[in-house]
């Protein structure tokens, strides 16, 4: 698949080849994300960045990747903010925004929606989360950190040790990144969650049916152990029909320094794809492994950036043309020469 012109809507669309491709293109773009050097090559196009359920990173760094590509972004939050809730259907207002951008992102409460609104619209549209389906371009950042992290241990991803943790069942980074991982080879992933959250049978298959060591447990020592990398998540409260469910798992399976340092090896590499639910009743991944060298949380957002910059240049084919218009920064920035 070439991405040129064409809809993100789920990662069943990448294969090896293709995201290779789009990892080169992200890395050509870490001196634009630092502000070391700026580009325009996006100059004059107009991302639709459409987000009907809360969002933070996920909104605000697909807008800053367009913004650093030179292009400009125009948001819509909130379903009571648009005509979606006067009853207008998804495909005619994907009809009518497509004629005002470039490129849309979205997200969506219900499965399936961004699926539903790409047959309307008339310009390439980016799933940024469809309820608990999918979220691909989450899983490409974390598939970019898993790589980026692993190189700096000279580790490769065939044969990673890999712990899934939390929130399986409705979790919709670890479902998309299930998917991902399936076109390695050899991999041990162990799935930590209460048996109500567990992973769904379907993508527990797909990592069997690659040929990967899947182990379901709740045992947290036995789930910990000898993983290269520690995925954590939150409980997906919104998910949930009965919040006093969501209020019974909430703060099972945390990760603190206690925890690190008992069951995991000392390289151990953290994530999780954010927000970490801080309050004191989840506290999933505890403040007190802020300074942990394996904490890999903020290198995955930034990694955002460079993934979702890479994604739209491809999507709208100029990925070849980044350097025609690169020009020096001329303001002082603090992001120059930080590690991301
Ligand atoms: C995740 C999501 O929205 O699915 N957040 C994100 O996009 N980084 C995970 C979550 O909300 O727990």
């Amino acid at each position: 698949m070439n991405l040129a012109g064409q809809h993100v809507l789920s990662v069943k669309d990448f294969s090896l080849d293709l995201i290779n491709h789009l990892f080169n293109i992200a890395e050509q773009m870490r001196p634009y994300a630092r502000r070391e050097k700026i580009t325009r090559v996006l100059e004059g196009a107009i991302l639709g960045n459409m987000f009907f359920e809360p969002s933070t990173r996920t909104r605000v760094s697909f807008g800053c990747a367009f913004n650093l590509l030179g292009g400009e972004v125009r948001e819509t939050t909130g379903m009571s903010n648009s005509a979606l809730a006067k009853g207008e259907s998804l495909y005619d207002t994907a009809r009518v925004l497509s004629g005002y951008s470039d490129i849309i992102a979205m997200r969506h409460p219900e499965a399936g929606s961004v699926a539903a609104f790409s047959e309307g619209s008339r310009v390439p549209v980016i799933n940024g989360g469809d309820g608990p389906n999918e979220h691909p371009t989450q899983a490409l950042l974390d598939l970019f950190t898993i790589q980026q992290e692993l190189a700096s241990q000279s580790l490769s991803i065939d044969q990673l040790h890999l712990t899934l943790m939390g929130d399986l069942k409705f979790g919709r980074t670890v479902h998309s990144l299930c998917q991902l991982l399936a076109l390695y080879k050899n991999l041990t992933i162990k799935l930590v969650s209460p048996e109500a959250l567990s992973m769904p049978t379907k993508y527990v298959d797909i990592l069997e049916n690659a040929g990967h060591k899947v182990t379901q447990t709740q045992d947290l020592e036995a789930g910990l152990k000898d993983s290269h990398i520690v995925y954590q998540t939150r409980i997906q409260e919104e998910r949930f029909t009965d919040q006093e469910e969501a209020d019974r798992y909430r703060g099972s399976f945390r990760l603190n320094k206690h925890i690190y340092t008992e069951f995991c090896q000392p390289n151990t590499v953290i994530m999780h794809p954010l927000p970490r639910d801080s309050r004191s009743q989840a506290n999933e991944l505890d403040n007190d492994l802020n300074q942990t060298e394996g904490l890999a949380i903020f290198r995955q957002t930034d990694n955002g950036v460079l993934v979702r910059m890479a994604l739209f240049a491809a999507i709208l084919g100029v990925d070849g043309q980044i350097k025609n218009s690169e020009r020096n920064v001329n303001w002082f920035t603090g992001l120059a020469n930080q590690r991301s």
